[in-house]
């Protein structure tokens, strides 16, 4: 909550409209339409907020636990003005402590205490969901001074998988990176994705292409293949992607890469992550009706499916270069087992978090020299690029399923956090999260209205399909149905709109007697 007002606020530019829009929020009645049924994730947030804020006002002053009530008490003993000094100052607290630098010159002399301690860096200039081609030249441009700078700052190390990367959104890149406008997308982002590319790869630096929504997914993997066999890139082990092992998709993918490597003969570094998009996934399926979700609805399968990947993974150690980016130190462990002697993949984690994690991973194998190697993935930039970023980790350090969360909690039991997912899962009945209701039955009493996957390039081409089959084959006429019987009524045409010349069918509208009719 405290998120989405910041948002709101850094988008607003005079103190008084700011604190017209605090009020709105935090103290009308407006918000507790919107915000009144409290969601597992809100209050986390809420208190998370709170908690940094130093407890500025407790569930103590309340007797009991009332996140709307504290924010709106809040508002009245403080009054707006000081509520978005406080704003402004917990996003600042929060981006210091999830943001490397604001520039990637102040990101680089950051980072090299910790490379001085082994650790590799993966810088990500802060940015995604361009809007207009300036948004995304903009990010590109960071992108392309950003390898100026990194190069000249790091000194040739060994190996390319010990040198420092990049870390790419392709949304940020392309202001309609959506499998609709794929014919017009890809050329469009290829060209400068190569140069971009290109330039990492002559100053030895790595390219990640990071996972974003599912539903981008099979576009992403076209701009993935289509880059690896551009002539200035073909044959670079330098191109990587992030694999998200919440999608069902995910060990299909995996399969997918593996060929794709041996047909572009190169290794491919594969990020292996569970995905930072779950909430949203899970709304989005609910408001387009799908016929199911694209991720698990179990934690423990995402996680159960992170251990089956992160085993295909390794089992091709010709074709792909692992890593595995986990906060988790059952998932940690369980690859450091099924690794066993291989030495060949490396850890990320995230700045600012799972640094006590990574410390004692570096402690317990340093001694006999036998530890992978571990990169921290950088975001670097400004409060404006850095909300959705930042929701992302606040969602993840607030979700109570998430290893760091429970973690911070003493009264977690550290059994069942360490317990095995693949059997937690073999012992789960039902399968699918019995809380989560498929998307058609989300409202009690009713049915969901059922709508289309248009980025499924499968559902899609079987609709367009069906489309050309009916508009070709048929007349059509509608008319208003009352007890199963059409009623003659005078029709008028209906034209194509997207094309107005054509006339696809007659529609003849119900009277006022007919909808009197329907009704009684
Ligand atoms: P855990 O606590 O073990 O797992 C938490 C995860 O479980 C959630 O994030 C979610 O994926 C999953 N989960 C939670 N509840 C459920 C549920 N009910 N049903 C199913 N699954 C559930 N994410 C991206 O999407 N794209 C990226 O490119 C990306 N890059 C990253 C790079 C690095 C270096 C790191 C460390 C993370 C990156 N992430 C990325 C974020 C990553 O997805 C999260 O940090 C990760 O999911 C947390 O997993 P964990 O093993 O640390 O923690
Ligand atoms: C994110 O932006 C780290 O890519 C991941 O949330």
């Amino acid at each position: 909550m405290l998120m989405c007002l910041a948002e709101a606020l850094l988008r607003v530019p005079d103190a008084e409209t700011q604190d017209r829009l605090i009020r709105d929020k935090l103290a009308g009645r407006d918000w507790e339409r919107h915000l009144g049924h409290s969601s597992s994730a809100f209050v986390n947030a809420s208190t998370y907020a709170l908690m940094l804020s130093g407890h500025v006002i407790g569930p103590q002053d309340t007797g009991r636990w009332d996140p709307e009530g504290i924010w709106r008490r809040l508002v009245v003993r403080l009054g707006e003005p000081v509520i978005r000094q406080a704003v402004a100052a917990a996003v600042r607290l929060l981006g210091r402590h999830f943001v490397l630098g604001r520039t990637i010159e102040e990101a680089l002399r950051e980072s090299r205490p910790l490379e001085r301690e082994g650790y590799r860096f993966s810088y990500d200039m802060l940015g995604e969901a361009a809007v207009t081609r300036s948004d995304a030249k903009r990010y590109l441009e960071r992108y392309r001074d950003a390898v100026r700078a990194i190069m000249k700052s790091s000194p040739r190390a060994p190996s390319l998988f010990e040198r420092p990367g990049i870390s790419v959104k392709l949304t940020a890149l392309h202001p309609r990176f959506e499998d609709a406008k794929r014919h017009t997308a890809l050329p469009e982002l290829l060209p400068s994705l190569t140069r971009l590319a290109g330039e990492a790869r002559a100053a030895n630096l790595t390219l990640t292409v990071d996972a974003e929504e599912s539903e981008r997914l099979d576009l992403m993997l076209d701009v993935f293949e289509a880059l690896g066999e551009e002539e200035p890139l073909q044959g670079w082990d330098g191109l990587g992607i992030a694999v998200q092992s919440y999608q069902k998709r995910a060990l299909p993918l995996i399969a997918w890469l593996v060929d794709l490597a041996h047909r572009q003969n190169r290794m491919i570094p594969v990020r292996l992550v569970k995905g930072a998009y779950w909430d949203s996934e899970i709304k989005r399926g609910q408001e387009q009706g799908l016929a199911d979700y694209p991720v698990f609805t179990r934690k423990v399968s995402t996680d159960a499916s992170y251990l089956a990947c992160a085993r295909a993974l390794l089992a091709s150690p010709h074709a792909i270069y692992p890593q595995f980016a986990t906060h988790n130190a059952h998932t940690l462990s369980a690859v450091e087992a099924f690794a066993g002697k291989n030495r060949r993949f490396e850890y990320q984690r995230l700045h600012g978090m799972g640094e006590a994690l990574y410390e004692l991973y570096g402690e317990a194998v340093r001694p006999s020299r036998v530890g992978a190697g571990t990169r921290i993935y950088a975001p670097v930039g400004s409060h404006e690029d850095l909300l959705a970023y930042l929701v992302r980790r606040l969602l993840e350090n607030g979700a109570n399923t998430s290893f760091v969360n429970r973690l911070a909690n003493d009264e977690a039991p550290v059994d069942e956090m360490i317990a095995d997912p693949v059997a937690r899962l073999a012992a789960a009945e039902p399968k699918r999260n019995p809380r989560i209701a498929k998307p058609e039955a989300i409202f009690p009493g009713r049915r969901n209205s059922s709508g289309l996957a248009l980025n499924d390039r499968n559902e899609a081409s079987r609709l367009i399909a069906a489309m050309r089959w009916t508009l070709g084959s048929q007349e059509h006429v509608a008319l208003p149905i009352i007890d199963g019987e059409a009623r003659e009524r005078p029709v008028t045409s209906v034209l194509d709109p997207s094309d107005r010349r054509r006339k696809i069918g007659e529609t003849g509208e119900a009277t006022d007697d007919d909808v009197a009719d329907a009704l009684g």
